[in-house]
C-alpha cells in the first residue's frame, strides 16, 4: 500500500498519560494500562510556575521505572528546564519533551537532552507559531502541540489546532519526526487529529475513566 503524508495512523501511538491516573495506586494504574494496549506511558511533569497547578517530578518517575518496560514520554511543563534534565534522564525518561516557551536557549537544551542519551521533543502551546521548531528540526524526533492550554487534564479541545497540524505536517516532510497532540483527545477529537496529520496521542481522562477493565475498549476507541 502507498503510504501518504496522511496515513501516519498506520503506526500511531497511543500515550496515556497518568495524570488522569489515581495517583493513590500509580504502579498498578501502570501496569493495567500498559496491559490494556497502551504503547508509550505518558508524564506530565509541572511546577506550579510554567503553568497553573503542581503534579509530580523525577523521584514518581524514578519509582515507576521498574513497573513496565514501555517507553516513557515525559512533558516537562517546567521552567527552567535545563537544571532538572539530568534528573528525568536518570529517572528512566526516554524522551524528553520540553517547551519551547520556557526556555531561552531551545537549541541547547535540545542538545543537553541528547547529550544525555534521549529523544528529545518540543511542545507548543496552542497559541505558539510552529516557526518556534523549524531550526531544531534535526535535534528532535517529537513534535507535541497542545491541544488544550497546559495545566490541567480534563480540559476541551482547541479546535483551532487541527490547521496548525497540517502546517506541522507539511514542515516536517519526509523528516522521521512524530507530531504528538495533547489534551482533550477523545474518540472523536483524535479522528480530527490525525487527518490532519498527527500519528501520536496523549489522552489522559478519555483513558483512565471508569475501572481497569474498560481502559481496552477506550484505547482501541483512540485508534477508531
Ligand atoms: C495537560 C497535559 C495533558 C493532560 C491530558 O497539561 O499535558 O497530558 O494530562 O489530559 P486530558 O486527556 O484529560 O485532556
Ligand atoms: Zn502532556
Amino acid at each position: 500500500m502507498k503510504k501518504t503524508d496522511h496515513s501516519p495512523h498506520l503506526n500511531l501511538i497511543i500515550a496515556p498519560s497518568i495524570l488522569a491516573a489515581d495517583f493513590g495506586h500509580l504502579a498498578d494504574n501502570v501496569r493495567a494500562v500498559a496491559a490494556a494496549g497502551a504503547d508509550w506511558i505518558h508524564l506530565d511533569v509541572m511546577d506550579g510556575h510554567f503553568v497553573p497547578n503542581i503534579s509530580f517530578g523525577a523521584p514518581i518517575i524514578a519509582a515507576l521505572r521498574p513497573v513496565t518496560d514501555l517507553p516513557f514520554d515525559c512533558h516537562l511543563m517546567i521552567e527552567p528546564a535545563e537544571p532538572f534534565l539530568a534528573d528525568f534522564a536518570k529517572a528512566g525518561a526516554d524522551r524528553i519533551i520540553i517547551h519551547a516557551e520556557a526556555t531561552k536557549h531551545l537549541d541547547r537544551a535540545l542538545q543537553m537532552i541528547n547529550d544525555l542519551g534521549c529523544k528529545a521533543g518540543v511542545a507548543l502551546n496552542p497559541a505558539t507559531p510552529i516557526e518556534a521548531v523549524s531550526h531544531v528540526l534535526d535535534r528532535i524526533d517529537l513534535v507535541l502541540l497542545m491541544t488544550v492550554n497546559p495545566g490541567f487534564g480534563g480540559q476541551s479541545f482547541v479546535a483551532s489546532v487541527l490547521p496548525k497540524i497540517s502546517d506541522m505536517r507539511a514542515m516536517i516532510g519526509a523528516r522521521d519526526i512524530r507530531i504528538e497532540v495533547d489534551g482533550g483527545i477523545n474518540a472523536e477529537t483524535a479522528k480530527q487529529a490525525i487527518a490532519a496529520g498527527a500519528d501520536t496521542l496523549v489522552a489522559g481522562s478519555s483513558v483512565f475513566s471508569g475501572t481497569p477493565d474498560l481502559w481496552a475498549d477506550h484505547i482501541a476507541a483512540l485508534r477508531g
